[in-house]
């Protein structure tokens, strides 16, 4: 896509406001993995569901394929720089 184009799509989309969350698991070997996720949505109450998407191309889809279990952390707006290091790809997004 156009680089204008992708600044417009962008824009319409920040028009939309959603919560921001992050998404917590284990992978195999019992490490920490998480994303910074907005597509988190609730679905139904019965039965208890809520969906949430994870990026085809993310490094951490096997972790999130083979887990019993997740977490939801909804965060706050003061939490802002949480929110950016979990979006940040090839950081150690756990350290501190
Ligand atoms: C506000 C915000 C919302 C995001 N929502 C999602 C999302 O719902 N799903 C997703 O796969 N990536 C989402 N991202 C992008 C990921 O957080 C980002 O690509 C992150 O680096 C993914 O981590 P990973 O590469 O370790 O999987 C979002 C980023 C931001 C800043």
């Amino acid at each position: 896509m156009r680089e204008d184009r992708k600044k417009a799509f962008r824009n319409a989309l920040g028009n939309f406001a959603t919560g921001v969350t992050i998404v917590t698991t284990r992978d195999g070997d019992g490490r920490p993995v998480g994303l910074t996720a907005s597509s988190f949505n609730s679905v139904s109450l019965d039965p208890p569901m809520v969906l949430w998407s994870l990026a085809l191309d993310s490094p951490n889809m096997a972790a999130f394929r083979q887990a019993g279990g997740w977490a939801v952390h909804i965060l706050s707006a003061d939490q802002e720089e949480l929110s950016n290091r979990f979006a940040t790809r090839g950081i150690d997004k756990f350290a501190g």
